[in-house]
């Protein structure tokens, strides 16, 4: 059946400004409709389009038969290479459809046994019209290795392990989460050592750490094979194979299914914004022409990230990018994804430049991309209704309205967004404010300045903020002293105790007013000083910067066991009482002098001191019910690295008055840098 035209009416009912935008809302998703109806007409819907991987590429049937696809047209003449035929030019020719699809099939060497051995390694090689020979690692390949003491290149490799290796998922998918408390990690940082990690120790050591820290779903970034370490797995050269440097396959099955075993969702961080411009070990000039799988000339070229941009408008790239997302649910078992660069998508300039002030005209005008904006809708409906519980995240900063909304209502189908200004706000403030600065209205404005009905996850440092040339939110706030000053047997400076105080209110209040969702770069959870910098040239290929350092958080004697337990306590209690799942809250004190801010959310009165000297007694605060309330978390607990002066439990008895809009009043004492959440006893 062809999808229903969208109404104009189910758009204006959801946001009544966007009335002047609503024909380009339309004709986006009549865009939509024509390919999507496309693809039912003549792929056999959704379900058999998505699964290219099982037609291009290296496949293997059961008598043992391997065939091999490959979508080359410029190429005149083709043949598969590899070490099962001593790397003959002429031995293995491949046959060319009407399409430009390549393909041969290698008959089993005896029944049941493939002719090209396990892990093997192959190539495609090409004679392009111009007579010259050109040699491929397969587009579609499942796996790629780099041995650098004989090359840099990559090698494609048959991967193919015998039964009793392959991997089998013992745990099905986790339950949906009720909200998204993500935990951001790059799997060869995940050690302490100066070395690259591998996925069997994240399996070991780490799962156990995000278990313990309350968080529930956890993004892997770096995991689409990338030839340059340093790109932090945001050059992708082999779409289909996962980073050799961690593991094999198997071992990030592994991984993903004792997480699942564990409760945990996992999300891949998917780079679909652009392609590394890598020929010999990527997809660029593929069958050697410009534009197999991106847009010709400038238009297909990133100035910024010098890479190439993928050409959505072209039928086989819709095949080769809806297929990698397919590929990563049923191989991997992985939850969802985190889509790179979704704001240089949608845009003709790609965010270069482009600042959003939220005029409407900025995200629906001629700047919008409406062949990327199409993919995006596209990968959005086909996995939601091949999985209707898949969770998509864009990483967005322009705020295009209706981002977060079902493809069927005119939205571009994503589940949250990222909410990239706040982390911005909280190093602007710490870079360019002293505390007394600090303006509270300002802060609660950009942490609650998100678009109704649409989900947004909330952070206050991605992996983005700890990049070298920035430093992580401890170091911001604590620096040099970070090196003598963590020991409990040092005594507390002003700068430590200000930094542990500070590190604990941003991040709670990031969390309750932020969002739908909340998300951490791995280490920050404890405060990890520094910056993260990849062994490249310019640092004497050191990988000093690129581990995390557990050491410093498993040490009793050091202080960042406090802020460590202060995010266990954090999530736990919105496991508890669930403030990310509910509707945001309502702000009833902003007050600039005595830097205090109150709001209620899930029906938990949240106080915030952030005043850097003064301590209130009898602090009187509003709040909507009446009843008897009890402090349930505190960053003034002993253990989080506070002075126990905030009684916990106590009885908070509400006065039936009017305080600040809010029906009655209760009295705290609410210590200088601190903060206090409330909930109704329920007995
Ligand atoms: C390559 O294969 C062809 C055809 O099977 C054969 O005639 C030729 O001798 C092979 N070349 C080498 C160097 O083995
Ligand atoms: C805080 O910000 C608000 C809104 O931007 C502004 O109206 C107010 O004057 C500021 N207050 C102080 C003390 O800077």
């Amino acid at each position: 059946m062809p999808e229903e035209r969208l109404s104009p009416e189910t758009v204006v009912a959801i946001d009544g400004y966007l009335k002047p935008n609503v024909d380009q809302i339309v004709k986006r998703h009549d865009l939509f409709r024509k390919v999507k109806d496309d693809i039912e007409q003549h792929e056999g819907g959704y379900d058999s389009f998505t699964k290219g991987y099982l037609k291009f590429g290296l496949n293997v049937g059961s008598n043992g038969e391997v065939v091999y696809r490959e979508w080359a047209p410029n190429a005149r003449e083709a043949f598969l290479i590899g070490d099962f035929n001593d790397w003959n030019r002429t031995s293995h020719p491949m046959r060319k459809n009407q399409f430009g699809v390549w393909e041969i099939a290698v008959p089993p060497s005896s029944p049941g046994i493939c002719a090209i051995p396990h892990d093997s390694k192959i190539k495609i090689s090409m004679i392009l019209p111009s007579g010259e020979r050109v040699e491929r690692i397969p587009a579609w390949i499942k796996r790629v290795t780099q041995e650098l003491s004989v090359s840099p290149v990559y090698d494609a490799r048959f991967w193919n392990p015998p039964e009793s290796e392959k991997y089998k998922f013992k745990n099905a998918r986790p339950p949906y989460p009720k909200d998204a408390k993500i935990y951001e990690a790059h799997v060869g940082i995940s050690t302490s050592e100066p070395r690259v990690g591998t996925y069997k120790e994240f399996t070991t050591n780490v799962l156990q750490r995000i278990k313990y820290l309350g968080y529930n779903v956890i993004q892997l970034m770096a995991i689409m094979e990338h030839a340059y370490y340093a790109s932090f797995g945001y050059q992708v050269t082999s779409f289909f194979a996962i980073s050799s440097r961690c593991g094999t396959p198997e071992e990030l099955k592994e991984l993903i299914d004792t997480a699942h075993g564990m409760g945990l969702t996992v999300l891949l961080d998917i780079v679909h914004s652009h392609a590394c411009k890598n020929v010999l070990d990527g997809i660029n000039e593929f069958d050697g022409t410009d534009h197999l799988y991106f847009h010709e000339g400038s238009k297909g070229r990133h100035e910024l990230w010098d890479s190439r941009l993928f050409n959505y408008g072209n039928h086989e790239v819709l095949r080769f990018l809806l297929s990698n997302l397919r590929f990563y649910m049923e191989e991997y078992q992985f939850d969802g994804f985190r889509f790179d660069g979704v704001t240089s998508m949608m845009y003709t300039h790609h965010g270069i430049g482009a600042g959003f002030s939220g005029g409407y005209h900025e995200y629906f005008g001629d700047s919008a991309d409406l062949e990327a904006i199409v993919y995006l809708m596209l990968a959005n409906d086909a996995m939601h209704l091949l999985y209707p519980k898949v969770i998509t995240i864009a990483e967005d900063v322009s705020g295009m309205p209706l981002l977060c909304v079902p493809v069927n209502k005119g939205g571009v189908g994503f589940d949250y967004r990222l909410s990239m200004a706040i982390p911005d706000m909280w190093i602007k403030l710490l870079k360019h404010k002293t505390d007394d600065e600090w303006n509270m209205s300002d802060i609660v404005h950009i942490l609650t300045n998100r678009r109704y009905g649409e989900k947004s996850v909330a952070y206050c440092e991605s992996h983005d903020q700890a990049l070298v040339g920035d430093k992580t939110l401890a170091f911001w706030l604590m620096d040099k002293e970070m090196y003598t000053h963590m020991s409990d047997f040092t005594p507390m400076t002003p700068v430590i105790s200000r930094g542990i105080a500070l590190h604990k209110l941003i991040r709670l209040l990031t969390h309750s007013l932020g969002g739908e969702g909340y998300l951490n770069f791995e280490g920050n959870e404890f405060g990890h000083p520094e910056w993260l910098d990849f062994p490249r040239e310019g640092n004497g290929n050191s990988f000093h910067y690129a581990r995390r350092q557990w050491n410093v958080v498993d040490d009793p004697l050091l202080r960042y066991k406090y802020l460590n337990s202060f995010d266990s306590a954090m999530n736990h209690a919105d496991e508890k009482y669930g403030w990310l799942s509910t509707q945001p809250a309502y702000v009833s004190l902003k007050h600039e002098v005595d830097k205090v801010i109150v709001y209620e959310r899930a029906g938990l009165l949240f106080v915030f001191n952030f005043h850097p000297t003064q301590s209130f007694t009898d602090y009187r605060v509003g709040v909507d019910e009446a009843g008897e309330y009890s402090v349930v978390l505190t960053s003034d607990e002993g253990r989080f690295g506070g002075f126990d002066n905030v009684k916990l439990g106590g009885q908070y008895f509400t006065t039936p008055m009017e305080w600040n809009n809010r029906k009655n009043w209760l009295q705290v004492y609410i210590p200088t840098r601190t903060c206090l959440v409330l909930a109704k006893r329920s007995d």
